[in-house]
């Protein structure tokens, strides 16, 4: 069935959303753009050392055209050292891109910010970088240079750091197995690959050296000295040409950024091409404009948004086939085309009650058996609670879609578009229920419940409190609490906020509402692609001899 819209993009109402939502998205360029800058004030340095800043190598490595999705841009934003995006990215530009022809995973170190180096929020993207490498199955293509582990005092701080330690020895031991899982791994050693950086490096499946750059060593010169006295020559210790020749910890000797890229671009070229997943429908673009997708949302949150409206604007032909429609309009549930692949999706028009959570579990059901890939559109407060709802088994029937979507065969995309509280964001695929992919609109709010509800909850708490006490608090005592009350509101919509939770990798990035189409379009492939795409079994891995 074609969907109908009631959306008037001429109407005032349209207008304020679109431009409360421009403005969202105007606040993430411009993190991201000081965080550019950034890079680009390490540009005189690059160029006096002969060196491409990270993302020229990656506008080389790439091929030209071609679509890049960015992963997780804004980890880190407002963490640690950052403020205002400056020092955001957790040192890596990655993402989902095509080199020679192949789609790949993109790794690109960003030496150009504070040296490269491996912090917490590093670890956490490269931890998710490489769960997305084994579940895609896609080569990983890094260009590499860090300054290895953050020594300095704003490591310290972090609450995490001596755990982050081991934490991070879990990418090495990963390495090894997407190795051993048949999954390329193709690094150049740009520049500095110290102690664990070195690891990063050394347990790829084909290393491209650079000559008079890479510095490929367990410890550097500085480091030797303190520690045994040696002193050593950086170029003998652990230099391209060295590796090349010598040590044996390489297999290509590139004589510059460029050429390292070049060589790395034809290793990929090597590789068997992309798999081909024929689209069971032809491609069809939306009735209604993805561009409308920038005024849908409300700017007045209390306001209802019919996720209808999105999906007419996201799947093929705008055409929803909804399944069983009149049991609960507040769960939607159907199938549609995207790109031409058929999707199963469910989105949220309200609490879910315990018909809408038994419904969404039988269509979870179905959709596995024909294997579909799951779309989830979330705006959700979150389960309807009440005596009413709990006495028909609330409890049960949301834990049953939690089992449902946690146990899903096939691959589940996530799309955090509004409200996302409780045990609804669980139960609609957030991070916690293990999706191959999550992205949110700048208008996600992921909590435990929205910050009044919360502050109601605790003064509700404080008042049986002084009941249970028999005690008839002041003025200023009830003073106090209502202030308190007032701190919890605001300190859990500063928690839920898309940009604080992006920064905490709660969601692969955030999107401009009118990419949606494009975004999952791109995602249906690839994870369609990955059930195709060839494993070795395991194995000990590419071992370097
Ligand atoms: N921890 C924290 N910060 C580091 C760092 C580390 N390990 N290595 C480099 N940095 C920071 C520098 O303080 C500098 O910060 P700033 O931009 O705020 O000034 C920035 O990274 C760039 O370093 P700089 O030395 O100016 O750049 P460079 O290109 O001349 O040299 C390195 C880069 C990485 C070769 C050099 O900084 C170095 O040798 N670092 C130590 C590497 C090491 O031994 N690591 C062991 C970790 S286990």
């Amino acid at each position: 069935m074609i969907l109908e819209s009631s959306l008037e993009p001429s109407s005032p109402e349209y207008e304020g959303n679109a431009r409360a939502m421009t403005e969202y998205v105007a606040k993430i360029r411009e993190a991201e753009r000081r965080q550019l800058q950034t890079e680009l004030e390490h540009g005189p340095r690059a160029r006096e050392k002969g060196k491409l800043l990270p993302r020229e190598r990656l506008a080389r490595l790439l091929d030209r055209g071609s679509p890049f999705l960015e992963i997780s841009s804004l980890a880190g934003y407002g963490m640690f050292e950052d403020s205002d995006g400056r020092f955001s990215g957790g040192k890596l530009v990655a993402g989902i891109g095509h080199v020679s022809g192949r789609r790949c995973l993109v790794v690109v170190w960003n030496y150009a910010i504070k040296g490269g180096t491996i912090d917490s929020v590093n670890v956490q993207k490269m931890l998710r970088l490489q769960e997305i490498a084994f579940r895609t199955r896609l080569p990983l293509v890094s260009l590499h240079e860090s300054g290895g582990g953050n020594l300095d005092k704003s490591a310290a701080a972090d609450p995490w750091a001596a755990r982050l330690f081991v934490e991070g020895g879990r990418i090495y031991g990963q390495q090894a197995q997407l190795s051993a899982a048949g999954i390329p791994q193709i690094t150049v050693s740009h520049g500095n690959a110290t102690a664990g950086g070195a690891y990063q490096v050394a347990l790829s499946d084909v290393i491209v050296l650079v000559r008079g750059q890479t510095q490929l060593f367990l410890a550097g010169p500085p480091l030797l000295k303190a520690g045994t006295g040696e002193d050593a020559d950086a170029e003998e210790l652990g230099g391209a040409a060295m590796h090349a020749t010598v040590s044996g910890t390489g297999e290509y000797l590139a004589e510059d950024d460029a050429d390292a890229i070049r060589i790395a671009r034809q290793v990929v070229a090597e590789l068997p091409p992309d798999p081909v997943v024929e689209p069971t429908r032809p491609v069809e673009p939306p009735r209604y404009s993805p561009d409308e997708l920038i005024g849908v949302y409300p700017d007045d949150r209390r306001r209802p948004l019919r996720i209808q409206e999105v999906i007419a604007r996201v799947v093929d032909g705008s055409r929803f086939d909804e399944f069983r429609a009149e049991i609960d309009p507040a769960t939607v549930c159907g199938t549609a085309a995207l790109g031409g692949h058929l999707v199963g999706i469910i989105g949220n028009n309200g609490p879910i009650t315990p018909a809408g959570a038994n419904k969404a579990s039988q269509f979870l059901e179905l959709c596995d058996l024909k294997g579909l890939p799951l779309v989830f559109l979330q705006n959700t407060t979150g389960f309807l609670v009440g005596t009413a709802v709990e006495q028909s088994g609330q409890v049960k029937h949301s834990a049953k879609l939690v089992q449902h979507v946690a146990n899903y065969r096939g691959p589940k995309l996530t799309i955090l578009v509004g409200n996302s509280y409780g045990a609804g964001n669980y139960a609609m695929a957030s991070r916690a229920l293990d999706p191959d992919f999550v992205f949110a609109w700048p208008t996600a709010r992921q909590a435990l419940m929205g910050g009044a509800q919360a502050a109601k909850v605790m003064q509700i708490v404080a008042e049986q409190k002084w009941a249970r006490q028999g005690v008839e608090p002041d003025e200023r005592t009830r003073m106090a609490v209502a202030q308190q009350a007032q701190m919890i509101e605001f300190g859990l919509e500063m928690l839920s906020e898309s940009m604080f939770c992006s920064a905490r990798l709660m969601d692969d990035g955030l999107l401009d509402p009118r990419d949606t189409r494009r975004v999952l379009m791109l995602l249906v492939a690839v994870c369609l692609e990955a059930r195709a795409r060839r494993g070795t079994g395991p194995t000990y891995g590419v071992q370097r001899l």
